[in-house]
C-alpha cells in the first residue's frame, strides 16, 4: 500500500508545517542567492566562491547595497588578517629555528609588508563606508589586492606554502568582489 502522509492531528500538522518551512528556508539560503548577490557574483571570476563568501555573513540574505559593501569589505578584512597572522607565525618559527631559512624569510617579509598594506587599505575602506563615502572603495580594494599580489610575486619560481597560496588567491578574489560592489554606487 502507498504510505500515507503522517500529518493527521492538528498539533502534528503544525509540526509538519514548521518542519517543511524550516527545510524550505534552509534550501533557499544555500541554493538561491538574493537578486543583489546574484547581480554582484555574476560579475566575479568565480560565481560560487563569491556566493559562498558573501553568505558567510548572516546579514547577506537581508542586505541592501550598503550592507553588502560592509559585508564584502569585512570578509576581505578577516581573510587578510588571518593570512597576516599565518605569515607572522611562519616568520616567528623561522626566527626560532635559526638563520638557515634566509631566503624563505625574505620572501615572507615581502608578504608581511604586502599584507600590512592590504589590511590598512581595507580598514580605510571600512572607515569610508562609515562616512558613506563609496568612491574610494574600488581603489582601496585594488590596493588590498595588490598586497596579496606582491606576496604571490615574492614566491615566483618556487612553490609558496599551500596556505599562503590559498590566502593570496582568496584575498584577490574577495577584493574583486569589493570592486564589483563598488560599482553599485557609481553615480551616487
Ligand atoms: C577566506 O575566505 C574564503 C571565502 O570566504 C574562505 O573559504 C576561507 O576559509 C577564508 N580563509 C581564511 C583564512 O579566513
Amino acid at each position: 500500500m502507498a504510505s500515507r502522509v503522517s500529518c493527521p492531528s492538528p498539533p502534528r500538522l503544525l509540526h509538519c508545517l514548521t518542519l517543511l518551512l524550516l527545510l524550505f528556508s534552509t534550501f533557499h539560503a544555500s541554493d538561491a542567492a538574493t537578486a543583489l548577490v546574484e547581480k554582484v557574483c555574476r560579475q566575479a571570476s568565480s560565481y560560487s566562491f563569491c556566493v559562498r563568501s558573501l553568505y558567510s555573513d548572516s546579514r547577506t540574505p537581508e542586505a541592501d547595497e550598503y550592507t553588502l559593501a560592509y559585508i564584502s569589505v569585512g570578509v576581505a578584512y578577516s581573510n587578510a588578517t588571518s593570512t597576516q597572522r599565518y605569515i607572522s607565525d611562519q616568520l616567528k618559527s623561522i626566527e626560532v629555528s635559526g638563520s638557515s631559512h634566509r631566503d624563505q624569510q625574505q620572501r615572507l617579509q615581502i608578504c608581511s609588508r604586502g599584507y600590512q598594506r592590504a589590511v590598512s587599505a581595507l580598514v580605510m575602506a571600512h572607515n569610508d563606508l562609515d562616512s558613506e563615502t563609496f568612491f574610494e572603495l574600488a581603489r582601496l580594494a585594488g590596493k588590498a589586492s595588490s598586497g596579496a599580489g606582491d606576496c604571490k610575486a615574492a614566491f615566483k619560481g618556487i612553490p609558496p606554502p599551500t596556505a599562503l597560496a590559498k590566502g593570496n588567491q582568496d584575498l584577490m578574489h574577495l577584493c574583486e568582489i569589493c570592486g564589483v560592489v563598488a560599482t553599485l554606487f557609481s553615480g551616487m
